[in-house]
């Protein structure tokens, strides 16, 4: 007792060594955790890339986007090849739906014979299973290119269709014009009601991007939650004669097709039907959907 009369923490040499040393390693651990805790934000867990910065942006990116065009900038027409492969291709590449293949000259042949401004007219009005347009809008493809990709499909199938003429820019700027003005400018029911469903798209909420952007374990379930989400806006209520959900004659005549035809109309769109519902949920997630609603009326 009476070797440290006011209580001194250090008695002995060895610790006084000690604590020395201890005054210089306690800094530098705390420094390290520092370090480790600011730099923390990046860390992912072993095998997974889903807080990567391309998969987060993709979560919370704005559920609908607005695509500002300027109406008076010299539009760049897209090659016949171009809108092939990214609009009519989903169908024509395979022959899916009974849809002439793509340099299947036995395919094409009959439908060449009917001259270029009968296929044109088909490609922007439909027949049969191929939709208007393939399913884009005026706004996409122009006219002018729908009739590029037709020369491009025909000319790759056994034709020699000239290059149609490119339009007059003012020409051009009055049937764009057209187009944007006819959604406030329609009064008949179906475009109320279109605008209704994509009104009520536009109020999902946020939480809907997590799933309809990541990959989903369970592919039912991820089905059913994009089919809450996005696709019950038309099809619950059978909005712009969707088929309705559960309704097995509306489904029926759809069903005779194969299910890969099906996909493609969810994936790429059909008439009134948007690519994806308007969504930006994966492929697989858009299948699971169809599987969801297609289980519905077996
Ligand atoms: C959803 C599937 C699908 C998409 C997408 C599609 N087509 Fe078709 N297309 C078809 C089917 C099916 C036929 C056969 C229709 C028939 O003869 O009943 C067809 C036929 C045609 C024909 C021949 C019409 C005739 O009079 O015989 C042309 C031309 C054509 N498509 C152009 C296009 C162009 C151009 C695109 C892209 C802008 C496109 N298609 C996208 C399914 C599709
Ligand atoms: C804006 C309204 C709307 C939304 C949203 C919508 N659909 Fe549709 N859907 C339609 C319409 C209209 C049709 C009928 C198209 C036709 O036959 O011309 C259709 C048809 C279909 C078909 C049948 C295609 C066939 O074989 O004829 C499937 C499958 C389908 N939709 C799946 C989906 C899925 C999956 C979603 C959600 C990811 C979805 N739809 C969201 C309007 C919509």
């Amino acid at each position: 007792m009476s070797e440290a009369p006011h209580g001194a923490p250090i008695k002995t040499p060895g610790q006084l060594v000690a604590a020395i040393i201890a005054s210089f390693a306690v800094p530098i651990v705390i420094i390290v955790l520092l370090v480790i805790y600011v730099d923390n934000s990046t860390r992912t867990g072993a095998g997974t890339d889903s807080l990567s910065e391309a998969e987060v942006s993709a979560r919370i990116k704005p559920f609908a986007q607005v695509d500002i065009r300027d109406a008076n900038a010299p539009r760049v027409y897209k090659s016949g090849e171009e809108v092939y492969k990214a609009v009519c291709s989903a169908c024509h590449a395979s022959g899916a739906a009974g849809a002439p293949k793509f340099t299947n000259t036995a395919d094409w042949a009959p439908r060449i014979a009917q001259g270029f401004d009968t296929l044109w007219h088909t490609a922007l009005t439909g027949k049969g299973a191929m939709p208007p347009r393939g399913g884009t809008s005026p706004d996409d493809y122009s006219d002018f290119e729908i009739a590029r990709a037709v020369v491009y499909m025909a000319n790759n199938s056994g034709g020699s269709f000239p290059e149609p003429a490119q339009p007059a820019a003012g020409a051009a700027a009055a049937a764009s014009g057209a187009a944007a003005a006819a959604p406030a400018g329609a009064s008949d029911a179906g475009a109320a009601q279109a605008a209704a469903a994509m009104a009520a798209m536009a109020s999902v909420p946020q939480a809907a991007a997590p799933v309809a952007g990541g990959t989903s374990a369970d592919a039912s379930q991820a089905g059913k939650a994009l089919y809450q989400q996005v696709c019950q806006a038309c099809h619950a209520a059978g909005v712009l004669n969707a088929p309705k959900f559960g309704d097995k004659e509306a489904w029926a005549p759809r069903l005779k097709d194969p299910m890969d035809t099906v996909y493609n109309y969810a994936l790429h769109g059909k008439g009134a039907m948007p690519a994806k519902g308007g969504s930006t949920a994966s492929d697989a997630d858009v299948k699971a959907a169809v599987d969801y609603m297609v289980s519905a009326v077996k």
